[in-house]
C-alpha cells in the first residue's frame, strides 16, 4: 500500500517535471522562430496592382508542340509577380474559365481571408466573376501562386505562376531568374490527356507526366554571360512529380528553401523538390554550358541548358558572401520533448471511392488541430501508406526535426516536406499567423481525394 502511493507520487512528480522542461524548451524554440522571421516590415507604402485573368488559351511547349491550356494572362507559367518586401500587393483575379476557381499564394504569409482555399478562406470565384486579393508579404523570397480549386485539373492545365519578394538588403546578382518546372501528361497525338484525377493516379502517386517543361518550354535554353553571378529560383509546380535537379558543369550553392534563407549555404545539387517546394541556388556562370536535368528516379529528363554568351562579367575582388539567416532555429534538443499531435497518412480504400485522409478520415471529416498563436506544436507525421506524400502547411513554416526517430538539422525552414512510403517525420510547427489554414498533401490527386485537414491558429 505504502509502496504504491510512493510510486504514484514519484511518477506524478516526474511527469510534471518533464512537461515543464518540455514547455520551456518549446517556448525557447518559439522565440527562436520569432527571431528568425525578424521584425514585421513597416511597409514601403507602395501599392503594386496586378490583374490576372484565368482563361483557356494555348501554349507552345516547343517549336512543334502546341497544346490547349488554362492560363493566367495567356501564358504558362502566368506572369511573374515581382515586388519589394513591404509593398502592398493587390491582385484582381478575373475568372474566364468554364469552372469556379481561386488563387492560393503558396508559402506567403497572407491574411487568412486572402489564402485562396474555397470553403475555408473565401467563396469560389464563379465563371465571369472576379476577386480582389490584397496582402503585404511578410517574408522575402521565392513563392508561387496557383489555383486552389480542383487542383488535379486546374494545376495540370497550367494555372500557376511565380511570386518573388525582393529584400533590398539581399546581395545583388547579375542574373536573377525563376524556373517554374512542370510536367505534362500528353497523349500520343500531342494533346493534353484530359482524364484528370484518374483512379490509378489517385491510388498511386498522382499524375506524373511524360513531358517536362521549364518556364513552359521543353529543353529551355538560357544565355548568361560568363562570370555572371546567378541566383536561380526553382519552383516545382507539378501535380505530383518529385524533381531532383542535377547540375552538370557547376556546383551550385543552395541559399534558400521554400522562400526562406537557410542558416548557412548548403550543397545546391542535393536538394529534392517535392510538388510545392522551392529551391534557390547561386553560382558563377562558367565558360562552358551547364546542363540541368531531373533525376529523381533515374529517368534523366533535361530541364534546361545554360549557355555562356555575351561579354564576360568582370569583378574586382571577392564576390559577396551568399545570403543566409543565422537565426534559423536549431532542432537539436527534440529527444525528450513530447509529441503534441500525431497524424497518420492513410489510404482509405473502403470509402465510397478510394480516398486519402489523415488519421483514417478524409476531408472534411478530418479533425482540425488548434494551436495558440506564438506557440510551437510538435507534430509527428506517419506515412503508413505505400505512396509519396508532400505535406504542405498553409500560413506557417516548420522545421523538420527527426526522420524515423533520428534527429536531423536541415538548417532551413519549410512549408512542404516530402514523406516517402513508411516514413515518420517529426516537425516543429510554429503557429505564426491567425486563422483557419489548410494542411494537405500537395499531390493534387491525393488532396482532391480527401488528403487535407485544418490547422486553427487562435
Ligand atoms: Cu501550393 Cu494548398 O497549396
Ligand atoms: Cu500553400
Ligand atoms: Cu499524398
Amino acid at each position: 500500500m505504502v509502496v504504491a502511493i510512493l510510486v504514484a507520487v514519484a511518477s506524478n512528480l516526474i511527469s510534471v517535471e518533464v512537461s515543464s522542461r518540455s514547455d520551456q524548451a518549446k517556448a525557447a524554440v518559439a522565440d527562436a522562430f520569432e527571431t528568425a522571421y525578424g521584425n514585421a516590415d513597416p511597409g514601403t507604402g507602395r501599392l503594386r496592382e496586378f490583374t490576372v485573368v484565368a482563361e483557356p488559351s494555348t501554349a507552345n511547349l516547343s517549336a512543334d508542340l502546341e497544346i490547349d491550356v488554362w492560363s493566367y494572362n495567356g501564358t504558362v507559367p502566368g506572369p511573374q509577380l515581382r515586388v519589394d518586401l513591404g509593398d502592398t500587393v493587390v491582385v484582381t483575379l478575373e475568372n474566364r474559365l468554364p469552372q469556379a476557381t481561386s488563387i492560393h499564394w503558396h508559402g506567403v504569409r497572407v491574411p487568412n481571408a486572402m489564402d485562396g482555399v474555397p470553403g475555408i478562406n473565401q467563396d469560389p470565384v464563379q465563371p465571369g466573376e472576379s476577386f480582389r486579393y490584397e496582402f503585404v508579404p511578410k517574408d522575402a523570397g521565392t513563392f508561387w501562386y496557383h489555383s486552389h480549386t480542383r487542383g488535379s485539373e486546374q494545376l495540370e492545365r497550367g494555372l500557376y505562376g511565380s511570386l518573388v519578394v525582393v529584400d533590398a538588403e539581399d546581395p545583388p546578382y547579375d542574373v536573377d531568374v525563376v524556373w517554374v518546372i512542370d510536367d505534362w501528361l500528353l497523349e500520343r497525338d500531342g494533346s493534353l490527356d484530359e482524364t484528370f484525377g484518374a483512379m490509378h493516379e489517385i491510388t498511386h502517386n498522382g499524375r506524373w507526366g511524360n513531358v517536362l517543361t521549364t518556364n513552359g518550354r521543353v529543353n529551355l535554353e538560357m544565355s548568361v554571360p560568363p562570370g555572371a553571378r546567378v541566383r536561380l529560383r526553382m519552383v516545382n509546380a507539378s501535380n505530383a512529380r518529385v524533381i531532383a535537379p542535377d547540375f552538370d558543369g557547376v556546383d551550385p550553392t543552395g541559399i534558400a528553401v521554400d522562400g526562406m534563407l537557410a542558416r548557412q549555404p548548403f550543397d545546391g545539387d542535393q536538394f529534392v523538390l517535392a510538388p510545392g517546394n522551392r529551391l534557390d541556388v547561386e553560382f558563377v556562370m562558367t565558360e562552358r554550358p551547364i546542363v540541368v536535368s531531373e533525376n529523381f528516379n533515374g529517368e534523366g529528363y533535361n530541364l534546361a541548358t545554360i549557355i555562356p554568351e555575351g561579354s564576360a562579367v568582370l569583378r574586382d575582388g571577392q564576390p559577396p558572401l551568399p545570403p543566409s539567416n543565422p537565426a534559423v532555429p536549431q532542432a537539436a534538443e527534440l529527444a525528450d520533448m513530447e509529441i503534441d499531435h500525431e497524424y497518420t497518412l492513410d489510404f482509405l480504400p473502403a470509402m465510397m471511392a478510394p480516398a486519402w485522409g489523415f488519421n483514417g478520415r478524409p476531408f472534411p471529416e478530418t479533425e482540425s488541430l488548434s494551436v495558440n498563436r506564438g506557440e510551437l506544436a510538435i507534430i509527428r507525421l506517419r506515412n503508413e501508406s505505400q505512396a509519396l506524400h508532400p505535406i504542405h502547411v498553409h500560413g506557417q513554416f516548420f522545421l523538420v526535426v527527426a526522420i524515423d526517430g533520428d534527429p536531423i538539422d536541415e538548417g532551413h525552414l519549410r512549408d512542404t516536406v516530402l514523406m516517402l512510403p513508411g516514413q515518420t517525420i517529426d516537425i516543429f510547427l510554429f503557429a505564426s499567423d491567425e486563422g483557419t489554414w489548410a494542411v494537405h498533401c500537395h499531390i493534387q490527386e491525393h488532396a482532391d481525394a480527401g488528403m487535407m485537414t485544418l490547422l486553427e491558429v487562435r
